[in-house]
């Protein structure tokens, strides 16, 4: 039916299931009761080329689209979201920034360690006091009077991955009474002094992911450093973030299928009342509703990812595309979580089933990478052209 699917995109989808099923549901449920990042296998999938699917080959990347990234982490979120999500930063927010605003020099720095999987990569765009009104940041680039460096003040919260990155895209102001058009964006080496991490957050779902604040004092930031020109930062951060949704739809919907299927299961072998609960139609309808939102959000994201193959060619933007996929398909994720929960019930809220953690997990794709809030926004200015 999807003449857009080739055999190549079926070979690595096949070749991510493969690896979520041997390696990472034997130690999902350890790394989520633990919050241990899961460095063996975030590094296996590297060596396996999920961190630079999109990554040309001159890179050291798979030099694949976005339909085989979605597909392929879809498939790794339903068996462990947490995997899922380093691996989305490291691809739709690390490496495509490069690939669609770095230099030679910093493609070959930066980007193709991470998709060889040596390196881990993160994005950093919030603030302790700036979220979703992201052109409010108080952190400071300031240019030095040589030329050479930026000097690099303040403090940066949720970072995806920071406990464990050796590379942040970074976000910060170099002209403040400009808002928006004053933010720039650095490439930062995590291992440079004046770099330090601050408090781990304590999550409630994908707690094998590691986050944390990330703070600057006086951290000098070569001007090779810089991606893109100053002022740029904010159109930079808008338009990896397009990809980015995308990432967290594929996210969603692989949390969304793994608790179909696990409803699905259930009800053709739990009995209740002398019949298998599928039998009855309260039941019935669940399945058929969570049924319909995962094929929707399949879609959807279907159409996210070749509207960003377009833009390869055209340029045109998939900013209405991205926030559809990634509104429905998270929302549908917490739909099925919710139900697949209830379905289950006294065993859906034990800690002996995954369907709980698909439930804590699920919550996240509501928020991050833009909230439901903002993504209605984003689509609304779309269609209206008013702001
Ligand atoms: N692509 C390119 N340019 C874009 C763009 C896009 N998708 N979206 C906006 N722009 C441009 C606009 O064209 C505009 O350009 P001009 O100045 O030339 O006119 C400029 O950026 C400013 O745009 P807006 O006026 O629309 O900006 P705004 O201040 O009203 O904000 C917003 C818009 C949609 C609310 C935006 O701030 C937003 O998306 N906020 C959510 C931020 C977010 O998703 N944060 C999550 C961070 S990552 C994370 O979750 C952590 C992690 O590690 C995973």
């Amino acid at each position: 039916m999807f003449d857009f699917i080739t055999e190549e995109h079926r070979m690595i989808q096949q070749a991510a299931r493969d690896f979520a099923q041997k390696s990472i549901a034997p130690i999902a449920e350890h790394h989520d009761e633990t919050g241990q990042f899961p460095i063996d296998t975030v590094r296996q999938m590297g060596q396996l080329g999920f961190m630079g699917i999109e990554v040309p080959e001159e890179y050291d990347g798979a030099g694949m689209d976005t339909l085989a990234y979605a597909l392929a982490l879809t498939e790794i979120c339903k068996v462990d979201a947490s995997h899922g999500t380093v691996m989305s930063v490291n691809n739709s927010l690390f490496n495509y920034a490069l690939i669609k605003f770095g230099t030679e020099e910093q493609k070959r720095a930066y980007m193709s360690p991470v998709a060889r999987g040596e390196k881990i990569g993160a994005y950093s765009l919030t603030e302790p006091m700036s979220g979703s009104d992201a052109g409010t940041m108080k952190s400071r680039a300031v240019l030095n009077d040589a030329g050479t460096h930026y000097l690099i003040n303040g403090r940066k919260s949720w970072v995806t991955s920071a406990p464990y990155a050796d590379f942040i895209l970074l976000f910060t102001m170099t002209q403040p009474e400009k808002m928006h058009k004053g933010v720039t964006a650095f490439m930062i080496e995590t291992d440079q002094p004046g770099f330090e991490r601050g408090k781990t957050e304590p999550k409630m779902g994908i707690r094998a992911s590691a986050t944390s604040e990330i703070i600057f004092d006086n951290y000098e930031c070569p001007v090779e450093n810089r991606i893109g020109a100053e002022g740029d930062g904010f159109k930079i951060a808008m338009a990896v973030l397009d990809a980015g949704r995308i990432g967290i739809a594929a996210q969603a919907l692989g949390i969304a299928e793994a608790c179909l299927e696990a409803s699905i299961a259930y009800a053709q072998e739990r009995e209740a009342f002398g019949q298998k609960i599928g039998q009855f139609q309260m039941i019935q309808q669940k399945l058929a509703d969570m049924k319909c939102k995962v094929e929707a959000s399949r879609l959807l994201i279907y159409q996210a990812c070749l509207a960003k193959n377009r833009n390869k060619q055209t340029g045109e933007r998939y900013t209405l595309e991205s926030s559809m996929a990634k509104l429905f398909a998270s929302e549908a994720a917490n739909y099925c979580a919710k139900e697949a929960v209830q379905i289950h019930g006294g065993m859906g809220y034990s800690r002996e089933m995954p369907l709980e953690r698909y439930y804590r997990d699920a919550k996240i794709t509501e928020i991050y990478e833009g909230t439901s809030e903002i993504q209605r926004l984003v689509i609304a200015r779309q269609l209206t052209g008013l702001r």
